[in-house]
């Protein structure tokens, strides 16, 4: 579900409507864009996607990707066209509920013309044939995601736009939807992705693999990683499930470092269990992939995926994303922090359940010298990152960690804990903003004045007065 209103007709789509002649109600074009605020060509209008399934080839030797996407979506107006977002591929063909389709190319906006209107709450299937090498993007902030080919095989990561480079879709945060991924590679090659694996067989020396996620999950955080791993089955005791199950791969020159951290998997779904509630999805686990293969590690649903074995606090956060991120996630880019501002802190209090430095210690090391660390420390306000290429800056991460310490420190250790487990219920499988959060922060702790920390810490200029 999107809360943006769709932005003006492309060219294209307003020449359709001033030719379109003959009776009935008309439909429109549903919007190339859902006016994010940060990548307002990301998504589009008109319709909600319910469900992808994607049935793909990957061929490393030649970087050859052949492609079908078949969407069911609901309509959400009268619809005499709709945009998917993909960038680079090549489109075959077309099909909208059975009958061909017309359809052209407009930089990352493939846009469709249904051979009839569609009408407002209709439930349809477009089908997608595309195939092609597809591309690794740079982002707004300069790092590499999309499709990032590997020695083997490739990893495909995709925040905050980059899965629109190997699947056609609504590729903004807002649209969550189901998905089924099948892939088939060379045998010997593995493929892991988001969910469970369902199905997996190998023919004329090819191996298909079909994952499953039945939980909402936005495209920012579906994954692929297709290559050489040592692939573990296991499962891990959770408060809704005493068999959830784990799905680890590790690139064999990662074994050493990749399973002893994998080890405290267990450890801290517990721990994270205890800290942000219930588990929200079906399976669980990770990918240490080779070290050069991203330049990030990227929380991707069910299973982060790392480039090379992470510390264990860099574990810590990725899991806490499955709550704060992937189960709560952002309305729109700018709510980015609501991300990375929990997932840091996940870090802090799990450094301090650990045996280490105090959240508040935390807090006033980075108060008293953050800018030595982070140089952009204080440059701009969780709430409002300047541009498209400054979501994944400190302010976000560190100076959103510190709102939240801001919010315990005013209502005590057993409140705060309580707003955090109640946000991640109250939103779970769902999308929110910061306005939704400061609204039930203010719900929860009636009798607080939470009026200066929105004003300093999440929406202030400049280094807040001392507290
Ligand atoms: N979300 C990732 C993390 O904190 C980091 C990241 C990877 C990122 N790619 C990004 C953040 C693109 C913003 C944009 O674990
Ligand atoms: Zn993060």
């Amino acid at each position: 579900m999107s809360r943006f209103a769709p932005v003006a007709l492309t060219v294209t789509s307003a020449l359709l409507v001033l030719t379109a002649c003959g009776g009935g109600v008309q439909g429109t074009p549903g919007g190339s864009g859902l006016r994010d605020p940060y990548f307002p060509k990301a998504g589009n209008g008109g319709y909600d996607v319910a469900h992808y399934a994607l049935d793909l080839a990957y061929d490393p030797d030649d970087r050859h990707l052949t492609g079908t996407a078949e969407i069911t979506a609901r309509a959400t107006q009268d619809l005499s066209a709709l945009d998917l977002d993909l960038r680079g591929m090549e489109v075959e063909r077309v099909v909208v509920e059975g009958e061909r389709a017309r359809f052209s190319r407009n930089g990352q906006e493939l846009v469709v013309r249904p051979h009839d209107d569609l009408d407002e709450g209709e439930t349809f299937r477009l089908t997608v044939r595309y195939s092609g090498t597809p591309r690794t993007l740079t982002d707004p902030d300069g790092s590499e995601e999309g499709w990032l080919p590997t020695a083997e095989g490739a990893l495909a990561l995709g925040e905050p736009t980059g899965s629109m480079a190997w699947f056609p879709g609504n590729h903004h945060p807002s649209d969550k939807a189901a998905y089924d991924i099948a892939v088939t590679v060379p045998e010997g090659l593995q493929v892991v992705s988001n969910g469970e694996l369902t199905h997996r067989s190998s023919r004329d020396g090819r191996t298909t693999f079909r994952w499953h996620t039945g939980e909402p999950m936005a495209s920012y955080v579906a994954m692929l990683a297709i290559g050489d791993y040592d692939i573990r089955r296991s499962t891990v005791a959770t408060e809704a499930d005493n068999g959830l199950p784990v799905h680890t791969a590790v690139a064999p020159s990662q074994a050493d470092a990749g399973r002893a951290v994998l080890a405290r998997l267990p450890e801290i779904m517990e721990w994270a269990e205890d800290n942000f509630g219930p588990y929200p999805f079906s399976s669980t686990g990770a990918v240490v992939a080779v070290e050069n293969a991203a330049g990030y590690a990227l929380e991707t649903q069910n299973r982060p995926v790392f480039p090379g074995a992470p510390d264990t606090e860099l574990f810590v956060h990725e899991l806490a994303h499955q709550w704060f991120g992937n189960s709560v996630t952002p309305r729109s880019w700018r709510d980015m922090w609501l991300n990375e501002g929990f997932a840091t802190y996940a870090e802090w209090l799990w450094r301090e359940d650990d045996g280490g430095d105090s959240a508040q210690e935390t807090f006033d090391a980075l108060y008293d010298h953050g800018e030595d660390e982070y140089e952009d420390l204080w440059s701009f306000p969780p709430a409002e990152p300047t541009s498209a290429a400054h979501i994944s800056d400190a302010p976000v991460y560190q100076r959103g960690a510190m709102v939240l310490h801001k919010i315990r420190q005013t209502v005590g250790d057993v409140a705060f804990h309580d707003i955090v487990q109640g946000w991640a219920a109250d939103h779970r499988h769902g999308n929110a903003d910061t306005d939704d959060f400061t609204a039930y922060v203010e719900k929860k702790a009636p009798d607080k004045d939470f009026g200066p920390i929105w004003r300093d810490w999440l929406y202030g200029d400049g280094k807040p007065d001392r507290p």
